[in-house]
């Protein structure tokens, strides 16, 4: 099932916003990255990577000393700061924001924090309808830190996109039934069916959540957003579609509206591990662009989505993805080799942006990260 419904009347983005103005120092529409998600052929192969900014820059290490992960992240100057680190240091085509997937819910009230090596922890479990009842609102105001700091950081990043994002229903929701991070999410899962409304109202409160926090970012300044459903790849096809796509599909609706200075849509990246399954049923959630992890070649991904090759043989749906981060540290003739090789399998699709197929390991050699975008950036769209 589709649940995708074209065309919606646009509401236009800001007239100072990097996708509308006409300021060539500033606008982001030409940039490679926005060109590649919107099917295009970009000037340079575009890439950038998720976990970026983090553990593996010792500029990152620095600043964020003594100062907690969510503290961090709601320091406006801060939070830019580490948002354009990696941008800075590695040249990559878009910076992400720093934030992270729990940080609405802390914005809303809730009891959350980041323990440093395991995660984000709740005070309290959310397990039952009374729990869901009693879960706050996020209100517009609280998300003014988060405005500020997209704001900031697009003034610095000129023609450079910023990308937001946020986390997907299942994935936050995850975490809230569970109370901290688990390995086979059998909270959700078991809730879904155990009690589906119970969960269909927790879920609904996340996409909501999430909806606001990425509309937030999108009309501050970022030209792009992802939403993460990290652990979506736990679930079966039909438990997705049933249990997750429609609320899925609420997030990306709170963003779906906004139109560039011509009437376009902002492109709208869904990402998660594990996916390989339900690739087609996370893009009818409702993104213009597939994430892919490692798992997936990028041509099996592609002929997954099911896109009718047109008439120069491409298909419809640009990716983003799928170095292996495991092959960060193997030796750089092993390394560079996948690296061309992923570059060569995206030119199957009409847009390829560059990523990893997860996010960088904290223990990552940043300068072997440099050298991949260099790399990238050498080899001819
Ligand atoms: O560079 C970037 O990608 C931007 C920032 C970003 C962070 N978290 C910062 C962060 C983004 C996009 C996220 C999203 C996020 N957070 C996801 C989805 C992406 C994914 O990796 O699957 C998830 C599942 C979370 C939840 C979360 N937050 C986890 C599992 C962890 C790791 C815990 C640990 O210490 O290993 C965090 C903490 C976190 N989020 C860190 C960073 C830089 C590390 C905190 C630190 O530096 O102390």
């Amino acid at each position: 099932m589709s649940v995708m419904s074209e065309p919606l009347t646009g509401t236009s983005l800001p007239a100072d916003h990097p996708l509308a103005t006409t300021d060539p120092a500033r606008s982001t529409v030409r940039s490679p990255l926005v060109t590649a998600f919107r099917g295009g052929t970009p000037s340079r192969t575009p890439v950038w990577f998720m976990r970026q900014a983090g553990r593996s820059l010792p500029e990152y290490r620095e600043v964020r000393e003594g100062i907690g992960m969510l503290e961090s992240c709601l320091r406006p100057e801060l939070a830019s700061e580490i948002t354009l680190q990696p941008v800075r240091r590695h040249d990559v085509d878009a910076a992400i924001f720093f934030s992270d997937i729990v940080v609405p819910l802390r914005l809303a009230g809730v009891d959350v924090d980041i323990v440093p090596g395991t995660g984000p922890v709740l005070g309290q479990a959310v397990r039952t309808a009374a729990d869901v009842a009693a879960l706050p609102e996020l209100t517009d105001e609280s998300l003014e830190p988060i405005r500020e700091a997209v704001r900031l950081t697009v003034a610095e990043l000129g023609s450079t996109p910023l990308i937001g994002f946020a986390g997907a229903p299942f994935t936050v929701a995850a975490y809230m039934v569970e109370g901290g991070p688990s390995r086979d999410h059998l909270g959700p899962r078991t809730m879904m069916h155990a009690d589906p409304e119970t969960w269909n109202a927790l879920a609904t409160w996340a996409a909501n959540t999430a909806g606001a926090f990425l509309r937030a970012q999108i009309e501050a300044g970022a030209s792009a957003g992802q939403l993460f459903d990290s652990w979506a790849g736990s679930l079966s096809l039909d438990d997705y579609q049933q249990y997750v796509q429609p609320h899925s599909a609420r997030a990306f609706s709170h963003v779906r509206d906004l139109v560039d200075g011509s009437g376009q849509p902002v492109p709208l990246v869904h990402f998660g591990t594990g996916t390989s399954e339900i690739l087609p049923a996370m893009r009818d959630a409702g993104a213009s662009v597939m994430g892919v992890d490692y798992r997936l070649p990028l041509g099996e991904a592609h002929r997954r989505l099911g896109a009718t090759p047109g008439p120069d043989g491409r298909g419809t749906v640009p990716l983003q993805g799928n170095i292996d981060p495991a092959l960060l540290s193997a030796p750089w003739e092993v390394l560079e080799a996948h690296v061309r090789e992923v570059v060569e399998a995206g030119r199957v699709a009409p847009g390829h942006v560059v990523n990893l197929g997860h996010g960088v390991p904290p223990t990552t050699d940043p300068t072997v990260l440099t050298r991949i975008v260099d790399l990238i950036h050498s080899i001819q769209p």
